[in-house]
């Protein structure tokens, strides 16, 4: 499929009226293009199932994540529509304009640089998070690619796998994990276990401090080799195997605790915002 994305849905073209569209992603299961228009603009999400290969067992979900990712927006009282195409479902949603996380901190992540995180991109991020969390729901997908670091503030995007209220059960799907490198321990362990998992508000903390630790600095929170196989990669973060790596200071002192293996020792997203606006 990666040869030729698919179009856009007819109702989609319908609502929106595009004067142009470009496609950013199309990838295991899920294309996203920017559209704009006089209507505005727009990021719309295509999804289709995916086929079995070497590596992935097949996934039927991918085509059913859009629409459930419209109605978790829908819930949560934030614009977007979503429907049904030939192959699986689609969204669209508001398009955020910025750049995120990861990109914002490459000139820290430098060999040689002197450049410190800045703690205000930190704290965006969190008040996105804390935004959800008071709304009663889990992310469940937090990693540095979700983070829009917009003008005015930061977007929480991609709530396909949120939790916290009910969505429609014919586009409804277990939590089957996240990237490994964002998953939060008790996660790994459910997953190796029973091939699926809750997502929560503790495992969104870690996930944030995953986030910031690697976009800060490169390195993932958890030592294993970038080629291991999934459940290795699991197991190495359902055993707490930490790396020894620190982001500086007292940015760092926080990362460090969202980090914790138990999940009842993470400080609360509402206790790392308030200790991020006092540095
Ligand atoms: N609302 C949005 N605003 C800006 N960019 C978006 C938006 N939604 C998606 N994107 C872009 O598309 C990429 C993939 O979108 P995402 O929602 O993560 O889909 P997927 O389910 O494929 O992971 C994002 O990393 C981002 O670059
Ligand atoms: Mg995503």
């Amino acid at each position: 499929m990666s040869g030729s994305p698919p179009e856009l849905p007819i109702a989609v073209r319908g609502a929106l009226m595009p004067t142009s569209q470009r496609l950013v992603i199309n990838r295991r299961g899920s294309v996203v293009w920017e559209v704009e228009s006089s209507r505005g603009h727009y990021a719309v999400k295509l999804g289709y199932p995916i086929e079995a290969t070497a590596e992935w067992p097949a996934q039927p979900w991918t085509a059913l994540a859009p629409a459930r990712e419209g109605a978790v927006l829908y819930r949560l009282g934030y614009l977007s529509a979503f429907g049904e195409w030939e192959r699986g479902t689609w969204n669209f949603q508001p398009w955020h304009l910025g750049p995120d996380l990861y990109r914002v901190w490459e000139s820290c992540r430098r060999p040689d640089s002197s450049i410190a995180p800045h703690v205000s991109v930190a704290l965006g991020c969190v008040e996105a998070l804390a935004e959800l969390h008071a709304m009663g729901w889990a992310h469940g997908d937090v990693q540095p690619a979700h983070f829009i670091i917009g003008p005015e503030r930061t977007h929480l995007i991609d709530l396909a796998l949120a939790r916290g209220g009910p969505v429609p059960e014919q586009y409804d799907f277990p939590f089957r994990g996240c990237l490994v490198h964002y998953e939060a321990p008790e996660i790994s362990r459910s997953v190796l276990a029973t091939g699926e998992a809750e997502p929560t508000q503790e495992a969104d903390v870690y996930a944030l401090g995953a986030s910031l630790l690697i976009s800060a600095t490169g390195w993932r929170a958890v030592e294993y080799p970038d080629d291991a196989p999934r459940a290795v990669q699991r197991k190495a973060v359902a055993d707490g195997r930490r790396r020894p790596v620190k982001v500086p200071g007292e940015l760092g002192e926080l990362i460090d605790g969202m980090l914790s293996h138990a999940p009842e020792d993470r400080p609360t997203i509402c206790e790392v915002r308030k200790a991020l606006s006092h540095l």
